[in-house]
């Protein structure tokens, strides 16, 4: 049985939320302090299915990891060397994520592992990651096109790689850089365009010697990782949702409380302030070593923009919720050079696109992007594919569709926002289940 969602119209969003911990953060998080020395403790952990898979992963290979509260955890390290193996499945859920970083972080181990995950991540290429893990050494086998489940072989020695990636992705940069800290050598990963640094930084917080800057990263092997606490902010991509419905609702006026800013995530906001967005930060602050910000959104007419390249990495996660803006705004967008949103946990491009033609936007599917033309929606019936962040953005149009709107399949929204029905409709969001 699939989890079906019912989106109306609803009321004008007003109030201050808080949305849940970064999932990129916290997947790095209690990976780091699982073989760090010493006892870490998360604070503002994801309570999602993808990190709490990470988390159980862990515990698999030997991991004492006890949950004082809700979105904590101290996690007992093991040090570098101090993972055991097992023979059961380690399951990775619906979490590429998850999948791609731990497969680095096992090409090192002296024991063999088999990750495996669900029907969507299954059907996602591994092949970005076992190709630069093969060229260090690791022995790695997946299913034909490289998809998994994924053996990792006993490791007999990493050696170091200087790598450039042919795509733009912080999971292939992390993998790499997780092998890299059981190899011999300095471990280089050059960018095409630069991702999300939070593994960097988080190693150069848990004490290991790295050097980075935007694009360019290097490490040598075997150093050590201590303990340390980690405060993890407010998830950008889960706050995106409502910074796209306030910006489209009229009468909105919302605020997001503790947002990570990291610049390699907050693209959106510089797209939906070219579109005319009216989106102010407010208390600035460093915590946990990561820029946070309360985000207040006001109600405020969008055009459309052609959405600038270089802005693509830097909102990789946020194209289901900007095609709702460009559906619902004065004009054209145009998207370019995002060929990744088909190989995300769903074929995002072409879901977006389909979904909301069959609620009457004007869409065509480019190879690498889209252009939309704004106009008005109507209700119907759509799918979610079974992509969480598909399903939430859906939920958008539903507000400002001229009839019911029925999003099937939203049951992963708990991968990375548990609770998001009753937040949404807490602040004013038409949405229940089906
Ligand atoms: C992530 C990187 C991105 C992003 C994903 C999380 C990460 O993937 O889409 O949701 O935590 O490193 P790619 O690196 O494959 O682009």
């Amino acid at each position: 049985m699939t989890l079906d969602w019912l989106a109306a119209p609803g009321a004008a969003l007003r109030g201050t939320i808080a949305v849940p911990g970064d999932k990129s953060v916290s997947h790095r998080a209690v990976m780091l302090a699982a073989i760090a020395e010493g006892s870490s403790r998360i604070s503002g952990f994801l309570e999602g299915e993808d990190t709490r898979a990470t988390a159980r992963i862990l515990a698999q290979l030997g991991v004492r990891i006890d949950v004082p509260g809700p979105s904590e955890r101290l996690v007992h390290g093991v040090g570098l060397h101090g993972l055991v193996g097992t023979e059961e499945d380690l399951d990775c859920g619906n979490a590429g994520t998850g999948m791609r970083l731990l497969t680095g972080l096992l090409a090192g181990q002296r024991f063999s592992s088999r990750l495996v995950g669900d029907a969507s991540l299954s059907a996602r290429p591994m092949g970005r990651v076992i190709g630069p893990l093969r060229a260090m050494g690791a022995t790695i086998d997946a299913c034909a096109q490289g998809f998994p489940p994924l053996i990792i072989h006993m490791s007999k020695g990493l050696h170091a790689i200087d790598f450039q990636p042919p795509v733009a992705s912080a999971q292939i940069k992390s993998a790499i850089l997780l092998a890299g800290l059981y190899a011999r050598g300095e471990t280089i990963v050059r960018e095409i365009q630069p991702t999300r640094d939070y593994t960097e930084r988080m190693l150069a917080a848990f004490g290991w010697p790295i050097e980075f800057a935007p694009g360019l990263v290097r490490l040598k092997g075997g150093q050590r990782l201590t303990a340390m606490d980690v405060e993890v902010p407010a998830d950008f991509s889960s706050a995106a949702f409502f910074l796209v419905a306030a910006s489209v609702i009229p009468g909105s006026d919302l605020s997001i409380r503790g947002v990570g800013m990291n610049p390699r995530r907050t693209g959106l906001l510089t797209a939906l302030r070219l579109m005319g967005a009216d989106i102010s930060e407010e208390s600035r602050a460093v915590r946990g070593g990561e820029a946070v910000a309360d985000l207040r959104v006001r109600y405020a007419p969008l055009h459309g923009i052609r959405v600038p390249a270089s802005l693509v990495p830097d909102m990789i996660d946020e194209f289901p919720a900007l095609f709702v803006a460009a559906a619902l705004a004065k004009g054209t967008t145009r998207i370019d050079g995002a060929a990744e949103l088909r190989v995300k946990e769903s074929d995002r491009l072409a879901v977006m696109a389909k979904a909301l033609s069959s609620l009457g936007a004007c869409i065509v599917e480019t190879p690498d992007g889209a252009i939309i033309e704004g106009g008005a929606l109507h209700g119907g019936e759509v799918e979610s594919h079974g992509d969480h962040r598909i399903a939430m953005s859906l939920s958008i149009a539903g507000q400002m569709a001229a009839g019911d709107v029925r999003i099937a399949d939203c049951a992963n929204v708990d991968t990375s926002f548990p609770g998001f029905v009753a937040l949404a409709s807490g602040i004013g969001f038409g949405l229940k289940a089906a």
